[in-house]
């Protein structure tokens, strides 16, 4: 095992975004101690809590210190007191302007249904035998990053946004897919509305004429809406989903969904910069301050950040077979209780989570990491 060297950028924003990644960094750190490694973790104001202290969602010394990163751990912008706040000037523009400054035009959301959660799926047990798949969503270009204006004509107002995508940013993100379809089970299912809007008809065509290149991967096309249905109704065929910036924000809030809750989900985001690693629930203001967040979607975006970035994949097994292990427990934040489970904070089950790691260190040192 060689022990490495890594600078990661924490960026924890608002709301719930302080506690989630306290987590995350705990584990981390309980990483770089038992496997020799260096994690430099340096924290950077982003979103709302930037606004109130340097009065910019994305102040110049973040995104300076994100750039020199290996890589970028964000926990959550937004939150009710900042509701007023023009458009371009509240905190998400923060992570929206990071992610189009790093110029990161994949965002990766593993859909898994973890096995001691099955029984919180809001489907019946027969569509969740197998709920594993991979939304590969664009997300440095569409409609999130075409104008956006607010008209006014004889006291009437009129909005407009506009979604662009050229064939140049549909290839890049697809190649990503088709890679990762690739790894996987051969199937890449591309999600448009070409049947009504024209950004929709380049991405199919793009995506087809790409398909070549991979003749070993078996590539279907979706109508979004018929995508939204399918999850629901059969999940199961689905490997690798590709689809655009908005789609893909609606359809992974939708999948996590499947999944028992919002809070399950880690994202990774990648492109020319540093990877960005971010949960995909949002800043949960309710919740806030009251030790009450989920703090798996943090859990889970620390073991991606090894496998994925630093090639970390026994640290990476080691943190997530232990959460497993404490949810089989029927430990369980309140979202994801179920009857009989124990309800307990996020604090406790960060350190239950750590407690079973130090626990199975024991049968590590005995039988060796492949148990
Ligand atoms: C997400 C979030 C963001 C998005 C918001 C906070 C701008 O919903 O990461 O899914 O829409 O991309
Ligand atoms: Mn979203």
């Amino acid at each position: 095992m060689n022990p490495v060297t890594k600078t990661i950028v924490l960026l924890p924003g608002d709301g719930i975004g302080p506690e989630v990644i306290r987590t995350a960094v705990r584990l981390l750190e309980d990483c770089a101690a038992e496997f020799g490694h260096r994690f430099e973790l340096v924290e950077f104001p982003i979103g709302g809590a930037a606004i109130e202290m340097c009065g910019s969602p994305l102040p110049p010394e973040t995104l300076v210190a994100c750039r020199a990163a290996d890589a970028i751990l964000l926990g959550a912008t937004g939150g009710p007191r900042w509701d007023s706040l023009p458009l371009g000037q509240r905190p998400e523009s923060g992570l929206l302007a990071l992610r189009k400054e790093l110029e990161l035009y994949v965002n990766l959301r593993p859909i898994h249904l973890r096995e001691p959660l099955r029984g919180i799926s809001p489907l019946k047990s027969a569509r969740t035998r197998k709920i594993d798949l991979e939304i590969v969503r664009e997300l440095a270009g569409g409609i999130y990053f075409g104008a956006h204006r607010l008209e006014r004509e004889n006291g009437a107002e009129r909005a407009l946004d506009i979604e662009t995508y050229s064939t140049g940013e549909i290839e890049r993100v697809a190649r990503f897919a088709f890679a990762r379809a690739e790894s996987r089970s051969q199937r890449l299912t591309s999600v448009d509305k070409a049947n009504v809007l024209a950004s929709s008809a380049l991405w199919r065509k793009t995506v087809a004429s790409l398909a070549a290149g991979y003749p070993g991967v078996a590539v279907e096309h979706m109508y979004v809406d018929n995508a939204a249905m399918q999850l629901v109704l059969a999940p199961e065929q689905f490997d690798v989903i590709l689809t655009s910036n908005l789609f893909g924000d609606i359809l992974s809030d939708g999948a996590a969904g499947l999944v028992g809750s919002i809070g399950l989900v880690p994202s990774m985001s990648c492109g020319l910069g540093p990877p960005l690693f971010e949960p995909i629930h949002g800043s949960a203001p309710l919740l806030a301050g009251k030790d009450r967040a989920c703090p798996i979607g943090a859990v889970l975006c620390a073991s991606l950040m090894l496998r994925e970035t630093f090639g970390l994949a026994t640290e990476a097994e080691w943190i997530e077979a232990s959460l497993d292990r404490v949810l089989g427990s029927g430990y369980r934040t309140a979202d994801i209780a179920e009857p009989g489970s124990t309800v307990v904070g996020c604090s406790d089950l960060t350190e239950m989570i750590r407690a079973e790691m130090r626990a199975s260190l024991e049968q590590i040192e005995r039988y060796g990491w492949g148990v």
